[in-house]
């Protein structure tokens, strides 16, 4: 028995050591990490930190020799395993290669915009879209995708806004934590899952001027209260690496900032998964003139646990003189490599290190996939204005003129980082018309003008049609790439000629219904003034066409809710509705917080959206009038759906603290539910404020709650609810 028992242990070290992958699984992932460590090279150990982007023959003996670690944009089972079979057959110890990829809204089935579902207010949908986007991603042999974009945006100037949730950080979190439950399931190992990556490590969405790379200048109040719970979120909810950001923070570059990094996110977060850089983000400490020359960057990015380069040839060019010169210590190096390690070995890599091309065929495009996109762009768009109830239309409408240069438009229906995304598979807004409209209904159509040319040559063609139809769909916005990464812009309006097209068909007196597929907010005050109906129908993906029909019609009763607040004007950026109170607040008298030229208030709040049927709200009830600091109170509200038509609302929860050693906000949204009420019918929607909701940051660097009082607000935007308050006591 004894002798056996020795026997199989030494069979196991045999297994091991001649790399035999089966035989290593009944050993801990701790363990068998341990044993690779110390059968590696100190340049196979580099070699796990260093991630380059595509595939071609020339990376096949950096791969054979093991100094590449992993590899991004390489997509497709069959591809994906060619490469792997090197990593695996070819290679000293066989390490699978980690494959990473944006997969943003979609892989191949591509969903609206992030920024749009998040005007879903709906986490579990969230969720699972991005679980689909899982499935075919790692179908096609992508382990890793470099999403969610997490960043709180309050500047539609920046063109990565389209990436998050928008501006507010309660929302953002619930949204973080959702994103990162559906692409990592509940084994990352499943054949249907991929790491999620929380990016972009910290403060990126707040650039100077909007404009993508600037610096970023943020309190740490700031930071604790906004910018960072979603990243606690996205941590708390399982995320197994986060990306690291190119901009400053507050003079410091993000990719070496050890008090993000080393302080807050692996020390009192305890966050021990991988963190990789973004593209060259190392290399660019030079550029930022923070480290004097490559050698020194690898050294404050490695100092920093950055454990992968992305597409940077620093790591790979340095880090190993570095430890042989003992200026990096050989523990330090060993960390990240063991990061790197336990992140392959979570996937499940070094057992199943191929991707399954059958499964891959099958999952593609799934029916249930389209299906679920179609539902996503609908439950994303928002209806910003329906005067009259110009919507929905009546079935049996006789004529519609389309116009407009996004309505026969595949492109750019997919919305910025599409991923593997095809034209060739996006319903456009006219196809879904057609297809939706009575055959009695004549449909005529014409572009106008281009997305952002200066030609007026169509705008006669797009009037004869208006003028002879009974109601003109125009549907307008802008490029994909117009936003997404690089892509900010000064002026937000709606690009080129297309706000005087829609000017001129309104002109026509004929009722025009503006839909607005945009990856940002756009400024739009006239449209707010003149037309009576517009929806926001964001870059919807491949069944935004179908998606508009169902939304047009009343098919599908609309309930998305802004998570951004939209200007009037650039002028008013960066606008968000939580903003800090003036000790001026703006009234008629001349010396108030004002513009000269514009009101303060957004041209549509954040958390607005229309529906076709309406909301009644009342009965609001707090549980008590005085709670101590460590007790929670409850607050409810009775909802009722007052229409005609069943509908979704999302209710939401906001307060105020109204003195305080740090002046709060003048409101913070602290929960939200999205209700369905068939008509007549009422819901008491229930919420709970505790410590967690009433907390801030203080000048002593602490959380705390403080007594007085607080307004509450149970509302169906952030501008109106019904009121109530209470009383924290001292005790
Ligand atoms: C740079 C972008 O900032 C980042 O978000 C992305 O993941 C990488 N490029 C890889 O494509």
């Amino acid at each position: 028995m004894r002798l056996r028992r020795q026997t199989s242990r030494f069979m196991i070290v045999l297994l091991l050591a001649s790399g035999l992958p089966g035989a290593a699984s009944s050993q801990t992932i701790d363990q068998r990490i341990d044993d690779l460590l110390s059968r590696m090279t100190l340049d196979e150990k580099v070699g796990q930190l260093v991630q380059y982007s595509g595939y071609s023959e020339a990376r096949d003996t950096a791969i054979r020799e093991g100094r590449i670690g992993s590899l991004l944009n390489v997509t497709g089972a069959e591809n994906t395993n060619r490469v792997q079979r090197i990593a695996i057959e070819e290679s000293r110890l066989g390490i699978p290669l980690l494959f990473g990829l944006d997969v943003i809204h979609g892989y191949r089935t591509i969903f609206p915009i992030p920024l749009a579902t998040a005007s879903t207010w709906d986490p579990e949908l969230v969720t699972s879209i991005e679980a689909i986007a899982a499935r075919e991603a790692r179908a096609s042999g992508v382990h890793w995708t470099f999403a969610p974009m997490i960043d709180i945006a309050r500047d539609p100037r920046w063109g990565r806004i389209v990436e998050g949730a928008g501006e507010d950080p309660y929302l953002g979190s619930v949204m973080a934590a959702a994103r990162v439950k559906g692409f990592q399931g509940d084994d990352v190992a499943a054949p249907d899952q991929v790491l999620a990556c929380l990016k972009h490590y910290v403060g990126y969405g707040a650039p100077f001027g909007g404009r993508d790379y600037n610096s970023v200048d943020i309190s740490e109040r700031s930071l604790r209260e906004i910018y960072l719970p979603p990243y606690k979120a996205g941590i708390d909810a399982g995320a197994g690496s986060i990306m690291s950001a190119f901009n400053l923070l507050n003079g410091v570059p993000t990719t070496a900032n050890k008090f993000t990094i080393n302080g807050i996110l692996r020390g009192e977060w305890g966050f021990d998964g991988l963190i990789v850089s973004d593209w060259n983000s190392v290399g660019e400490l030079v550029i930022h003139g923070y480290a004097a020359d490559d050698r020194d960057a690898a050294r404050l990015a490695l100092e920093a646990t950055i454990d992968m380069d992305m597409m940077g040839s620093i790591y790979d060019g340095q880090l190993a003189d570095l430890v042989r010169a003992n200026v990096v210590p050989q523990e330090m190096l060993d960390q990240s490599v063991r990061r790197v390690l336990r992140a392959k070995f979570m996937l499940g890599l070094f057992d199943n290190p191929y991707a399954d091309p059958t499964t891959e065929a099958a999952v593609i495009l799934r029916e249930d996939h389209v299906a679920a996109a179609r539902d996503a762009a609908r439950k994303s768009m928002v209806l910003l204005k329906n005067e009259g109830e110009l919507l929905p239309l009546p079935d049996g409408i006789g004529s519609i003129a389309v116009i407009g240069p996004l309505a026969d438009n595949q492109n750019d229906l997919l919305g910025a980082w599409h991923t593997l995304g095809r034209p060739e598979e996006v319903v456009t807004a006219i196809a879904g018309i057609r297809g939706r409209a009575a055959t009695t209904t004549t449909i005529t159509y014409a572009q106008g003008s281009t997305i952002t040319g200066p030609e007026r040559d169509g705008f006669a063609e797009a009037v004869e049609l208006a003028r002879n139809a009974d109601v003109a769909i125009v549907v307008v916005g802008d490029r994909e790439f117009e936003t997404g990464e690089a892509a900010s812009r000064a002026a937000i309006d709606v690009p080129g000629v297309q706000g005087e097209l829609i000017e001129a068909v309104h002109a026509t007196g004929t009722p025009v219904v503006a839909v607005v597929m945009s990856g940002r907010p756009l400024a739009i005050p006239w449209l707010a003034e003149n037309v009576p109906a517009i929806l926001q129908a964001w870059h919807p993906g491949i069944q935004g066409g179908n998606a508009l029909a169902d939304v047009l019609w009343g098919d599908f009763n609309p309930s998305g809710k802004l998570t951004v607040s939209f200007p009037r004007s650039e002028g008013q950026i960066p606008i968000y509705y939580s903003r800090d109170h003036t000790g001026r607040p703006r009234t008629e008298s001349r010396f108030t917080s004002k513009y000269l030229d514009s009101p303060n208030t957004p041209l549509y709040p954040f958390g607005h959206g229309l529906s076709y049927t309406t909301f009644g709200y009342g009965d609001l009830v707090l549980s008590a009038d005085t709670i101590a600091r460590d007790e929670t109170l409850s607050v409810s509200a009775m909802v009722t759906n007052t229409g005609d038509v069943a509908g979704a609302e999302v209710v939401q929860l906001y307060i105020r603290d109204l003195v305080a050693s740090v002046v709060r906000p003048v409101k913070e949204l602290k929960g939200f539910t999205k209700i369905y009420l068939e008509p007549g019918e009422q819901q008491m929607v229930q919420f709970t404020l505790g410590p967690r909701e009433l907390e801030f940051f203080n000048q002593d660097k602490q959380w705390v709650v403080e007594p007085g009082v607080f307004n509450v607000w149970v509302g169906w935007n952030s501008d109106e609810g019904l009121e109530g308050s209470f009383v924290v006591s001292g005790n």
